[in-house]
């Protein structure tokens, strides 16, 4: 996520609210919660506004505080459609009883089932998969780990970069190694991965991959969008970076590389639920999905959606079937593991 102070679009707050829902309400405007903020966004919403006459009114906020506004407006909300990253975010809005279900068969069908809640409360748009780098002076492609599970390995000692235990993308990483490998083995895989860190967890994806482009440590783990995001860059000292690491798709050849997604659902207050499911469906469409995905360098979650040169470039590779919404739901027994563990 890149970081961004509260921006409000289209709509007043507090007392205001009420009036807004009103006015609102009568159909051709659609009201937009999004965490997601991308040079793509312009395209993506003025596209859907000149296909169907639907006007969006975006709040643009970081993903907690967006949720935390959504909930303290109850069902005098005026939001229709949330958008946040991480699957553990979007669940955490449905366990808050914040989101509807939504039967849509455009939707059932495009979005894998590994990438929607089961009860159709939040869809994913676009994906992003949580990936090993090597530094490729240092690490030959044969040496580097293969599996999440190879981090744990003694040769990695003092040689490993991840962001905190507390960023929910690691949660939802250790939510699906629980899932697959069970709790014994995930308390001992965390203990031995915290043994391993080159030094205390700190910055974002980005730092993990610099740093190990640095020679500061041998490998990073870090979302793939953030590394397509350098080898897009203008910057050439961003270019340089991409290509001193290679990428590995860990656990290709068991359950595959865990992938977590960017979602969105329809408030459970929806004023304009219409205009909401309408905008969803609209997100599956080729054209929406490459707005979508590649203003950060995801991947499209429906199949067949061209992709550019850089993301094309990572090759295809095979993803974890495990549902978001289990390693979501596992984010807070993932934390606790990793702190028992020592992973700052
Ligand atoms: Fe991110």
């Amino acid at each position: 996520m890149k970081r961004r102070a509260l921006v409000t679009t289209g709509l007043a707050f507090g007392a205001g609210v009420f009036i807004a829902r009103r006015s609102y309400a009568q159909g051709g405007t659609l009201n937009l919660y999004s965490a997601r903020h991308y040079n793509t966004d312009e395209a993506l919403y003025g596209n859907f506004a000149d296909l169907t006459g639907i006007k969006i009114n975006r709040v643009d906020a970081e993903p907690d505080p967006l949720v935390q506004r959504l909930k303290a407006e109850g069902d005098k909300s005026p939001c229709d459609v949330l958008i946040t990253t991480d699957a553990g975010r979007i669940e955490r809005a449905r366990e808050m009883g914040l989101l509807q279900s939504v039967n849509s068969a455009v939707l059932a069908k495009a979005v894998p089932a590994h990438l929607r809640d089961p009860d159709n409360s939040w869809f994913g748009f676009s994906k992003r998969a949580r990936v090993i780098f090597y530094n490729k002076e240092k690490v030959t492609a044969a040496d580097a780990p293969k599996t999440y599970e190879d981090l744990a390995d003694a040769k990695w000692k003092g040689k490993i970069l991840i962001r905190p235990s507390g960023h929910i993308y690691n949660q939802s990483l250790v939510g699906s190694i629980l899932a697959a490998d069970g709790l014994e083995k995930t308390e001992a895989w965390a203990k031995a991965v915290a043994g391993n860190l080159a030094r205390p967890p700190r910055g974002g994806d980005t730092d993990q991959i610099k740093g190990v482009a640095a020679g500061q440590a041998e490998i990073a783990v870090a979302n793939t969008y953030y590394y397509v995001n350098l080898l897009r860059s203008k910057k050439p000292e961003d270019r340089e970076v991409a290509a001193k690491v290679g990428v590995v798709f860990p656990n290709q050849a068991n359950r595959g590389t865990h992938v977590n997604i960017s979602g969105g659902a329809v408030a459970k207050h929806a004023p304009n639920k219409e205009a909401a499911v309408k905008f969803l469906e609209y997100l599956v469409s080729p054209q929406a999905q490459r707005y979508f995905a590649e203003g950060n360098s995801e991947f499209p979650v429906v199949a067949g959606v061209e992709l550019s040169p850089e993301l094309k470039s990572l090759g295809t590779f095979k993803e974890d079937q495990l549902n978001a919404r289990v390693f979501a739901q596992n984010n807070a027994e993932a934390l606790k593991i990793m702190d028992r563990a020592g992973w700052k």
